[in-house]
Parts: structure tokens; sequence; C-alpha cells
């Protein structure tokens, strides 16, 4: 890895994102949930152009927002100084690719993860006594990392069959003489790590990842996290851990983090297609139960569903959702007919939504840098990079903050 960067740039990066977020606050926020009613889209003038988009452009906007708008000579000359802007601010340096081994019971994805990581953390000498990995799942990475820098390691997981699991992927004949154990335990901010300790974590969601950093911060353990999901808390926002993010005033509602969890649809393993599908299915389901009298929050409709659900037909998923709540299956020709609604207000929600998810990585890269920005203020050389390409998995940025 490069030799540790001036914490002046995460906090000057930091500033710039901040900038860009404020200035558009009402699009973070202005969930495109009714498309009849944008109005930060109506009062920038955006709205004539965002829903004249062809399907081809509509595709590649979808894909990769800020390259396409950046260079789309029919888009506004504003939004296409937006793209720029976001393009420019949210580049960051990528860790060099290395090839993946196998891992028995991981995806591919899931093994190009590890092999990532594990190689920022060999090339960087970290000198640690022991891994945390928090978060830790079936343990992929704890038993890696335990492998390739030949340190005790303790994967802790909230879930306890997938702490089974782990351990049982453990007992395998090539990792079974590994110093790892795993433990079924909530991490948060109660964890206190030695100054030695390695703490990691891969796709640590929502609050979970500023447990990290903060006892990072506090221990002078050395930190490397990917995190994810940002949306999943259990309070209502999440406010900046950082000084400097609280002088920015980047705190965020739950259901406007997840903005920052959308970005490049179609990357990574979901096809563009299939996460489509599913907020088009959501859409419709959405129109059912409202029609039932159910009063929904933004992404009420999902919840106690497995989200498998959302792949398949709408049917068994309607009937799930009614069922979940006790209340009688619309007829088939309420469903049909709330499928036919729903195709037609997803193609103008798609379109308008695309101004919004330019805003993804910015509001995600701000979330990252926040983080790295408590590591500063706590003197760590600290850096946010790119620790995989966003094919193998879009949640790739890491905080890293190994000395
Ligand atoms: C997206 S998965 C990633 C798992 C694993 N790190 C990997 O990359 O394969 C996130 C995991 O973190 C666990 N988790 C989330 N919040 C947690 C917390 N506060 N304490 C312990 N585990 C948590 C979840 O149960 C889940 O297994």
């Amino acid at each position: 890895m490069a030799p540790p960067p001036r914490a002046a740039e995460v906090s000057d990066r930091l500033r710039r994102l901040a900038a860009i977020l404020t200035a558009h606050r009402d699009v973070v926020v202005g969930r495109v949930d009714d498309p009849a009613e944008v109005r930060w889209a109506t009062a920038r003038g955006w709205d004539g152009y965002l829903l004249g988009l062809g399907d081809d452009a509509l595709a590649r906007a979808e894909r990769a927002p800020a390259l396409a708008l950046a260079t789309d000579p029919h888009a506004p000359a504003d939004l296409r100084a937006l793209a720029r802007e976001v393009e420019d601010a949210t580049r960051v340096r990528r860790l060099d690719a290395v090839p993946a081994s196998p891992i028995r019971g991981a995806s591919e994805s899931k093994r190009a993860q590890v092999a990532a990581l594990r190689e920022a953390l060999r090339h960087a000498g970290t000198g640690a006594g022991r891994v945390i990995d928090v978060g830790a799942g079936r343990g992929h990475l704890t038993r890696a990392l335990s492998h390739a820098l030949e340190l005790p390691a303790v994967g802790i997981e909230r879930r306890p069959e997938v702490v089974e699991a782990a351990r049982a992927l453990g007992r395998a004949p090539l990792d079974r003489d590994l110093n790892v154990r795993f433990e079924a335990a909530e991490v948060d901010d109660r964890l206190a790590p030695r100054p030695d300790d390695l703490l990691v974590g891969l796709h640590a969601c929502g609050a979970l990842g500023d447990a990290l950093i903060r006892a990072a911060a506090v221990s002078g353990a050395r930190a490397l996290l990917v995190p994810c999901c940002p949306q999943k808390i259990d309070s209502e926002a999440r406010a900046p851990i950082s000084a400097l993010g609280r002088a920015l005033d980047l705190a965020f509602a739950g259901p406007v983090l997840g903005l920052a969890n959308r970005g490049g649809l179609g990357e990574g393993p979901v096809s563009q297609e299939d996460a489509l599908g599913r907020r088009e299915r959501r859409r419709a389901l959405r129109r059912l139960l409202r029609d039932a009298g159910v009063s929904l929050a933004p992404g009420d409709e999902a919840r106690g569903i497995n989200r498998k659900r959302f792949r398949g037909p709408l049917t068994p998923l309607v009937e799930a959702a009614f069922d979940r709540r006790g209340l009688p299956m619309p007829s088939a020709r309420q469903v049909a007919q709330a499928e036919r609604d729903a195709a037609i207000e997803h193609a103008r929600a798609r379109r308008l939504s695309v101004a919004r998810a330019l805003l993804a990585r910015p509001l995600e890269l701000a979330l990252a840098l926040d983080r790295a920005a408590l590591l500063a203020e706590a003197a760590r050389p600290v850096e946010v990079v790119e620790a995989f390409a966003r094919a193998v998995s879009p949640r790739n940025l890491a905080i890293v903050a190994l000395a």
C-alpha cells in the first residue's frame, strides 16, 4: 500500500463532498416514491430531460450515473456540471487486483473480496498481535487472515446459527489447525480491543461499522473496514461520528442512508434486470397494501419478507405480505391491475431517480470519510480506498488505518 496520506486529504475531500450533498440536500432526502411529486426535479428544470430518457440512455445512466450524465450533451448544463464534479470528487485510489483463492462455501464474489483484503493486510506488514473480525458471518475472512498473517483470530457474529456455520467450516482439514474462534455476540460501543489488535469488518453493516471505527480510535488498534448497508440502524438517523462530520451537518435519516447502498445499479453480483424487477414488484406490492388501507413508511412493504421472494412472481409475494399482516388476499384482477400501474409508475420513477442516484456515491464516500475523519482526529494515518472492483461488489470502499 502507498504511504499514509495527510489528514488534510481526508478533511478536504469530506468538505468537498459535504458541499455537493448540502447544495442538493432536497434531492438526497427526496426519494422518488411517487413520481408525480418530485419537486426537486421540477424546481431545477430537470424533469423534462429525465422523463425523456430513452431506454438505452436510461440503462447507461443507471449503471454509471456520473459518467453518463457528465457526457450527455442533452443533459441540462447544471446537471452535467454536477455530474462532472461528482465524478471528480468521488475518484479514489483502487488497490491492485489480486487472484482469488478457493474458499469452501464462499461465492466467487466473496472469494475475491477476501483475497483483496488479505493482500492489503499482508503487504502492510501490520505487526498486529490478533485479528478481530466483526460481523464475521461464516468466517471466510477471519480464517483467511489468520492463515495469511499467522495470527490468532476471533470472529464475532450476532446470529448464533451463522456462528455455528462458521465453526463447522473451521473444522475442515485445511482450517482446523488455525488459531481461530467464533463468538456469538452483538458488537457495539462496548467493544474494547487491545492496542495491538487488528480490527476488520467486511461488509459490516450499519452501526457495526461505526462501533469498529470508534473502538479503533479509542484504543489505537489497527483497522480495516469495508462498510455496507448504512441504513441498517436501530435509531432513526445516523449522527456523524467525527467532529468534522458534525460541523458539516452530515446527519441523515435511516431511509435516506439507503441511497448510499444503491449506487451503480447492475454492478456486482445482482444484474440490472434483477434489481429493477425487484423494485417494480415492490412498487406493485406497495400499491396493493395502500389500497388495503395500510399506511406505509418508505421501505415498509418489504419488511419481514425474505428478499428472495422479490425475485419471483408477484402473486406469492403479495400472499406473503398480506398473510403477515393478517389481511385478506386481493383478487387476481386487483393484483394484475397493480402490476400494470406499477409498471407505468416504475418507468417514470426510474428516470427521475437517475439524478438522485448521482448522489449515491458522494453520500457513500462522505460516510466513509466521516469515519476516516474520526481516526484522523485521533492522529491516526488513514486512507479511504477502493478495495476491489465494483464488479466484485459495488460496496467496495475501505477505511484503512494500519499504523
Ligand atoms: C453482510 S454480512 C457480512 C459477513 C462477513 N463479514 C462476510 O463478508 O462474509 C454482515 C454480518 O454482520 C452481522 N452483524 C451485523 N451487525 C452486527 C453486530 N452489531 N454485531 C455482530 N454481528 C453483526 C450480521 O449478522 C451479518 O452476518
